[in-house]
């Protein structure tokens, strides 16, 4: 990786065509934000689904005022603690945005990465980039260079290594009556609670989902995965099916989180099903459980 790759890279999204890049949550998939036809190109390369709307990444505040119509205080205050960072704030959108990022919705999710690459990328590009994880839609997101390779092999990919959390910013909404968390992520419950002490966890099912992105198939593993509350009752499941093995993780949730998606898109030679224990719902446990449980609807 060099700064030579990151010019090239940054040229290519100023010609409206996509980049692969790492960021510290996952790798990756952008465009210009604010070009309608190169961000149809990122849903053409992901086999995505259109109702489902984009982050945009950006490197500096000023490119806020690109992108969002309002900044309110609530916000100031998170960016502040946690950018650059894996939080997502979904803010009212500026008029520029065009209605593919946001997939028609009058909001927009901004994050600031907190990634030298990705941080050089936007920079060099000049431009806010959508970009959403950089697998083919429905697979687990790709935490190295070569997941990337694996789902998209034609998209031009800047490998910056294995990404340092492993699992998706955390997606939260400031523009309904009170803040609240669409998606668990790499920001904790317990950390924004030290910010926003009442601040909620939208529930994930219902008619109208709250992210429309939780609707959804996720992180699907090639074998079916099964989870269970207690080590016993996944071991007595272990003992009594043949062709079953267990999803080895760490057995501290951040740990598990960075190792995650590769055991997931990597499961154990010869399995018919998979198998693991959910991890104690506080800290990183809650978001790992969250795609734990994702991964084996289905
Ligand atoms: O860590 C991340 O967030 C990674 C890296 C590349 O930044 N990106 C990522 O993007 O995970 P994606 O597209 O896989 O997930 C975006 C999530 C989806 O659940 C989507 O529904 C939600 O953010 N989202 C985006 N815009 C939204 C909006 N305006 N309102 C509600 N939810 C939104
Ligand atoms: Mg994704």
């Amino acid at each position: 990786m060099t700064r030579i790759d990151v010019r090239s890279a940054a040229r290519r999204l100023r010609d409206g065509r996509v980049v692969a890049f790492p960021t510290e949550t996952v790798y990756g998939l952008g465009a210009n934000a604010l070009d309608e036809r190169a961000v149809g190109r990122i849903f053409v390369a992901k086999g995505r689904p259109s109702d489902n709307p984009l982050i945009v990444h950006i490197s500096d505040e000023r490119m806020l005022a690109m992108v969002a119509a309002r900044v309110p205080a609530v916000a100031r205050r998170l960016m502040r603690r946690f950018w650059p960072g894996p939080l997502s704030l979904v803010l009212t959108k500026h008029p520029a945005v065009p209605r593919a990022v946001t997939a028609g919705l009058e909001t927009v999710a901004v994050r600031m990465p907190d990634h030298p690459v990705a941080l050089a990328l936007i920079r060099a590009a000049g431009l806010p980039i959508a970009a959403p994880s950089a697998n083919r839609s429905g697979r687990p997101s790709p935490t190295t260079a070569a997941h990337v390779r694996a789902d998209l092999p034609r998209v031009m990919v800047l490998d910056g290594g294995p990404c340092q959390h492993g699992l998706e910013s955390t997606v939260v909404d400031l523009t309904g009556e009170r803040p609240r968390v669409l998606r668990q992520g790499a920001i904790t419950l317990e950390q924004l609670r030290a910010i926003i002490p009442g601040i909620r966890v939208a529930r994930a099912t219902g008619q109208r989902p709250a992210s429309p992105g939780m609707k959804h198939r996720h992180y699907a593993p090639d074998v079916p995965l099964r989870v269970f509350a207690t080590r016993a009752s996944m071991s007595r499941y272990l003992r009594a099916h043949k062709g079953v093995r267990e999803l080895m993780l760490p057995s501290d949730a951040a740990s598990a989180a960075r190792a995650l998606y590769h055991a997931l898109r990597n499961p154990p030679a010869g399995a018919r099903e998979i198998v693991v224990t959910l991890y104690p719902e506080s800290g990183a446990g809650r978001a790992v459980n969250d795609r734990l449980r994702r991964a084996s609807q289905g």
